[in-house]
């Protein structure tokens, strides 16, 4: 490529000559990776596809430009432009050098290098940027190739990881138009609030799912192309039709008790590949496993696991059966919930309880060394039967973990009980989402 064409590629992904779509803002996220870009570390920018990495640093070049830094100080570069041809070292060499020579950035400038992982060996040329002083760096990718060893290796010690998350309720009620920013701006939505978080629950999280109208289509799409570009073709996969089995079996059990041998019978496949295939997943943030609560690690190791996934909108358009099944799927809402706070405290650890009589607790929350929270969602409270169900395996969880508040998160049930002397509040869904977030 000579340097006009480097430059014209440059010039449609910058601010230099005008605006970039930035989409709607999402202030949690650009906190952070401000606060972050604070530090003298390389920030990395990873998590699941499509929810909203690129636009995140879009965001951001938008946000330094307003708070003073010159435009020219600022280079924003999406190696997935088709544009690029020869993606190594070199062709970074030369950007930097085309970027240096037009627009003559005066300082150290920030650099945003988007879908990183294209480039053969990009790891040797930030860090050699970033020991010489010569930028500020922020990158970005698919998180199947980020995760890798590249990063393992070359930067460790000399990263500090963002994980981007699709939306929260919070932040989808805003891309649906509601702001609720303050306990107040809840009165009188209440109504309108719960028919949005049937929608959150049904089509899911991602950003552009949440904007469009053609959410089923979208979120086949996506489906369609994590499996083939971040595990397939990433994995070298050979039996691609047990790994997609694998995936949809996972995507219709969510909050389900699993375990490596149990899927063994049902897939024909060994459990070695299908634990195998169950570590790609997670590393593409696709789907996660929770651990059994135990103080003896080789029980918690033996034990069946619970599987989440990233998005219940993927787990309904790949055939999940939303109205027979809107519990097991508020649920894993709140599993990503907890796991999106988690990403920005990462001392935090969740594991979900259950003693030998098969009583269950859906979510034990542990901050450090303490067990800070039990949380059980059950959908329906109405039945006498259900509940008492539900307060047995608290009150056995609670004495056991010494623990002495507990949450039940409801459809609609609202109240307060006592349980042997302890607390244990009952709160809505959406109500709890809001809360977590803050509100
Ligand atoms: N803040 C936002 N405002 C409006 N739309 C958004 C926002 N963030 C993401 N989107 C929508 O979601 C789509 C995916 O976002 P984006 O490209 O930023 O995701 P990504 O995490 O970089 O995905 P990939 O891993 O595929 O590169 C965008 O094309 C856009 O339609
Ligand atoms: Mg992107």
């Amino acid at each position: 490529m000579d340097k006009n064409e480097v430059l014209a590629v440059l010039n449609d992904w910058n601010i230099w000559r005008g605006e970039q779509d930035t989409g709607i803002g999402r202030s949690v996220y650009l906190d952070r990776l401000e606060a972050l870009m604070g530090s003298n570390q390389v920030i990395t920018i990873t998590g699941p596809r499509r929810a909203g990495k690129s636009y995140l640093m879009r965001q951001m070049v938008r946000k330094l430009s307003e708070h003073g830094v010159k435009k020219e100080n600022l280079l924003f570069v999406n190696f997935e432009d088709p544009r690029f041809t020869s993606l190594d070292t070199k062709l970074m060499m030369q950007i930097f050098d085309v970027y240096k020579e037009f627009l003559s950035p005066i300082g150290i400038p920030y650099i945003f290098l988007d879908e990183v992982q294209e480039v053969e060996g990009w790891e040797k040329w930030v860090r050699m940027m970033h020991e010489l002083k010569k930028a500020k760096i922020v990158v970005s990718g698919s998180n199947a190739h980020l995760l890798s060893m590249e990063l393992g290796t070359l930067l460790t010690g000399r990263h500090l990881d963002l994980t981007v998350f699709p939306l929260s309720f919070q932040e989808f009620l805003a891309f649906n138009k509601m702001e609720v920013s303050a306990p107040l701006d809840v009165a009188g939505r209440e109504a309108e609030i719960n028919r949005l978080m049937r929608k959150y629950i049904e089509s899911g999280s991602f950003p552009e799912v949440a904007l469009s109208d053609k959410k089923r289509e979208i979120l086949l799409n996506y489906f369609e192309d994590i499996l083939a570009k971040d595990l397939l073709k990433r994995f070298r996969v050979r039996k691609p039709h047990v790994m997609k089995s694998l995936i949809k079996y996972y995507l219709s059990n969510v909050s389900n008790l699993t375990t490596f041998m149990s899927v063994e019978r049902f897939l024909h496949a060994s459990s070695d590949t299908i634990e195998k295939f169950a570590g790609y997943f997670e590393d593409a943030y696709l789907i996660f496993f929770l651990k059994r609560f135990s103080f003896k690690i080789k029980e918690q190791e033996k034990s069946p696991q619970k599987v989440y996934a990233i998005d219940t909108g993927l787990c309904n358009a790949v055939g999940f059966r939303f109205s027979e099944n809107i519990g097991r799927l508020a649920e894993n809402i709140v599993f990503i919930t907890l796991k999106r706070k988690q990403a920005l405290n990462p001392q935090v650890e969740l594991f979900y309880w259950k003693d030998v009589h098969h009583r269950e607790v859906d979510f034990v929350v542990k901050d450090g060394l303490k067990v800070t929270r039990l949380i059980q969602v059950c959908w329906n409270m109405r039945e006498e039967k259900t509940k008492n169900r539900e307060f047995r395996s608290l009150a056995k969880a609670m004495k056991e973990l010494n623990i002495f508040t507990a949450a039940i998160i409801t459809e609609e049930t609202e109240g307060e009980e006592n349980l042997n002397g302890n607390t244990v509040r009952l709160i809505p869904l959406w109500k709890w989402l809001l809360a977590e977030e803050n509100l």
